[in-house]
């Protein structure tokens, strides 16, 4: 109904931001303030090993009371990466979020990494394309009201 996951990367761009995983939370979260990015992919020599997100410096940094000068990504960073292709419908996507409780999603062509899709990439994108699909509704209608 709105579309491809492939039309949201066109939109945000493929560039995925990545960080190693003996890298410090404190050093990290630097990286995603400057790059003004939610989370990291960890990459450790080519292999995708997790996500470290704003959720767990909140969980398992701050709320465990880990100094972040001193840990590493690789202890407190989620293992479990969810993935859609660029074919999956956003709709799918979005329910995928809902289920897993994750806010973004890898986007894979097979072995290779596409991009990264956030729920704000695709809040938005949905939210464009209803404001487009009333827009038309609304021209159509004036349209109609002027014929009669
Ligand atoms: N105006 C826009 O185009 C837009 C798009 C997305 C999010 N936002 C806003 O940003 C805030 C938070 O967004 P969010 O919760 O969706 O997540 P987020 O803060 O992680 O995402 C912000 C943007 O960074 C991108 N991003 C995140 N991690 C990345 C990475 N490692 N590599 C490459 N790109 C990465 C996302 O895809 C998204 O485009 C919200 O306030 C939202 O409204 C705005």
């Amino acid at each position: 109904m709105y579309g491809l996951v492939s039309a949201v990367l066109q939109e945000k761009g493929h560039h995925v931001f990545t960080v190693a995983p003996a890298t410090t939370v404190r050093q990290a979260v630097r990286a995603m303030n400057e790059h003004g990015v939610g989370c990291l992919l960890v990459v450790e020599g080519g292999r995708r090993v997790g996500l470290f997100t704003e959720r767990d410096v909140l969980v398992r940094v701050v709320d465990a009371g880990l100094e972040p000068a001193h840990t590493s990504v690789s202890r407190v960073m989620t293992t479990e990466l969810n993935h859609v292709t660029p074919g999956t419908a956003v709709d799918e996507a979005m329910a995928m979020m809902t289920r897993r409780r994750c806010r973004h999603l890898l986007v894979m062509e097979g072995e290779r990494l596409a991009g990264l899709v956030s729920i704000g990439d695709l809040t938005r994108h949905v939210s464009l394309a209803q404001e487009d699909h009333i827009q038309r509704m609304a021209e159509y209608i004036r349209g109609v009201r002027s014929e009669a």
